[in-house]
């Protein structure tokens, strides 16, 4: 076995490499002038197993995934796992409006094709992972235990999900560190605005983590932690698998939370855990 890393994901292909004792394949991975991907695998890889390790979020990390999954195949690699830490276009995982593109039914469609298996990591709907409809095996990976271990000595009191929906996670990263779970009450109002019902917790005094699996502007968790403060919370840590931060997220979330950390999924000033160990697990148990 052998893992390719792509552009996207240095430091989980390193972690995974280092976890399963394999090396990773020498690349050449640049751009040409006008910016098109310019892509050599300098090793024999033939009859190898191919763990390839990129996000297809931006779009650029999407064409790379493909290229570099073809050119694995193209090289007579014996099956190819396709790691892809954030899946982008996972959030369009139905028509909302009539005339929409399914967007992440279409990009797992490419993706299954050049794939023998598919390895995802908190999927915003774990649904979507049957998009993926030809290939061997297929895994949604939650980091959620991961957090729970990161945050064990913290002095968390509480775990609490944004919504109700995502209460699953609160209860994976609570049950770790063995303390209670709730959830807050959300309410989307756009794609930038969120209002967080007054629903009485009990956390006056308490430290608190709210998890979630994507921040993206940040609006879902700088509302929970006013609802928080408004009930006389002492602390409010958020965590997330994926910390997207589009638009400020992380200048608007650090000023007001105590801790803000996210997997390496996205490379971020806030990757503080690894998602690498729960997908070598999956990967030894299927792969090797
Ligand atoms: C929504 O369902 C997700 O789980 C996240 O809560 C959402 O993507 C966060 O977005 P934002 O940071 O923009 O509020």
């Amino acid at each position: 076995m052998r893992i390719l890393a792509g552009t996207s994901n240095k430091a989980l292909s390193e972690n995974l490499s280092v976890i399963l004792g394999e090396r990773t394949v020498t690349m050449d991975i640049r751009r040409f002038p006008d910016r098109e991907l310019y892509i050599r695998c300098l090793e024999d890889i033939k009859d190898e197993d191919i763990v390839l390790v990129q996000s297809t979020y931006p779009d650029e990390n999407a064409l790379e995934f493909l290229l570099l999954s073809r050119l694995a195949k193209d090289l007579g690699a014996a099956t190819v796992t396709g790691v892809i830490p954030y899946f982008g276009y996972a959030r369009q995982d139905r028509i909302f409006n009539e005339g929409e593109s399914f967007s992440a039914r279409t990009m797992a469609g490419l993706v299954e094709k050049e794939v023998d298996n598919v390895v995802c990591v908190n999927l915003h709907k774990g649904s979507t992972l049957d998009e993926f409809r030809d290939v061997r095996g297929s895994v949604n990976i939650s980091v959620m235990k991961v957090i729970g271990e990161f945050l064990r000595t913290a002095g968390i009191d509480m775990v609490l999900s944004p919504d109700k929906g995502a209460i699953a996670y609160a209860k994976e990263t609570a049950d770790v560190i063995g303390v209670d779970f709730d959830n807050l009450e959300k309410t989307r109002i756009d794609g930038s605005t969120v209002s967080i019902a007054p629903k009485k917790l009990d956390v006056e005094g308490k430290t608190v983590c709210i998890v979630d699996d994507i921040i993206a502007t940040g609006g879902t968790i700088f509302r929970a932690q006013e609802a928080l403060r408004e009930q006389g919370v002492k602390e409010v840590h958020a965590c997330c698998a994926h910390g997207l931060y589009t638009g400020g997220g992380i200048e608007r979330l650090e000023p007001v939370l105590d801790g803000l950390c996210s997997s390496d999924t996205i490379e971020s000033k806030t990757s503080a855990f690894s998602a690498a160990a729960p997908i070598a697990d999956w990967i030894k148990e299927r792969v090797e």
